[in-house]
């Protein structure tokens, strides 16, 4: 097989989506790429790429044998409500450089969408595969735009593009980039440090949630699938649990029972949180490439808690 090439690969998902990859399909097989230079937990091949800038990616299609590509490369959603125009510059721009390199290169590609595709209007509970999508942030726009963008590829060139909806991540290895949902991964830090949390949405925001390794999986596995079963290809909807602030801290304090958490809420965060699903049907994911994901709110609790402990521990 040649080569798979990870955009973004120092962030959240990239930091552990690498090693993955690594480890199923041989470590020289894998460029992991990013406009960061590692601080040396990624090993080589590294390649420092701005996706906006597409001579920079040539130049990687030309001297590696590129036959896929994880473009994880982009703005969270509270970022990018900060710096739209910058959004608009990585999101869609890197998008549309990626596919037109893997057109050439005629490479398959792995986009991910998020529930910041859904909007206001959306059906907020079981919200369906195919149901209304007008989201109100600048994040939520590059999401849409780019399914239908990775849709026109395939469709209109054959290219190989597949995704999916993914809702908020969990992990411990690499910090979430300035995301809504990035509470839930904050609150492990400030429990095993400080027993006290001030959390920035409402105590009854409930949202979609996955913890990482479930997301690695299901990347994997949809890339691996039987595209000849797919009705859908770029937009899967995947999640593992929901919950809200009050009942991840209920299940933190089972592990530390003086745990408290206040809130103090941040209107542009809570807003985001409040025009996303609350939780979505992920039924087509499980009938077209047989998702199913293995950890729910109790067992990724008690593993954040022990990777996030020991982190902590070793830094002291
Ligand atoms: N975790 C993301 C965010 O909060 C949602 O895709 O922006």
């Amino acid at each position: 097989m040649s080569r798979i090439l990870v955009t973004g690969a120092l962030g959240q998902i990239g930091s552990e989506l690498v090693p993955a990859l690594r480890d199923k399909y041989g470590a020289d097989q894998v460029i992991a790429a990013d406009f960061r230079m590692p601080t040396g937990e990624i090993e080589a091949p590294f390649e420092w790429i701005d996706v906006t800038q597409p001579n920079q990616l040539q130049d990687v299609f030309r001297r590696h044998k590129i036959s896929r590509i994880y473009h994880m490369a982009a703005l969270l959603s509270a970022v990018a409500e900060d710096k739209p125009q910058l959004a608009w510059e990585v999101n869609m721009g890197g998008l549309y450089n990626v596919l037109e390199l893997a057109r050439l290169h005629n490479c398959s590609v792995f986009f991910p969408s998020s529930i910041g595709a859904f909007g206001p209007t959306t059906p907020r509970d079981g919200t369906p595969q195919d149901t209304i999508q007008r989201p109100t942030t600048i994040y939520g726009v590059t999401k849409v735009s780019g399914e239908l963008l990775c849709d026109y590829y395939a469709t209109r060139f054959g290219l190989d593009t597949r995704g999916l909806r993914l809702p908020g991540l969990i992990s411990y290895t690499a910090p979430p980039g300035g995301g809504t949902t990035d509470y839930a991964v904050e609150i492990f830090y400030q429990a095993v440090r400080y027993r006290h949390y001030t959390c920035f949405l409402s105590e009854d925001t409930r949202l979609d949630m996955m913890y990482l390794p479930d997301a690695i999986g299901a990347m994997i596995k949809l890339m691996e699938a039987d595209a000849s079963k797919f009705k859908h290809r770029n937009a899967f909807n995947v999640t593992a649990m929901n919950f809200t602030p009050t009942e991840i801290a209920d299940e933190i304090r089972k592990h530390i029972p003086e745990f408290v958490i206040e809130y103090d809420v941040d209107p542009m965060r809570q807003a985001i949180a409040d025009s996303w699903p609350r939780f979505m049907d992920d039924s087509a994911a499980r009938a077209e490439w047989g998702w199913t994901p293995t950890y729910d709110l109790a067992m990724m609790t008690k593993d954040m808690l022990e990777h996030v402990g020991a982190k902590v521990k070793s830094a002291r």
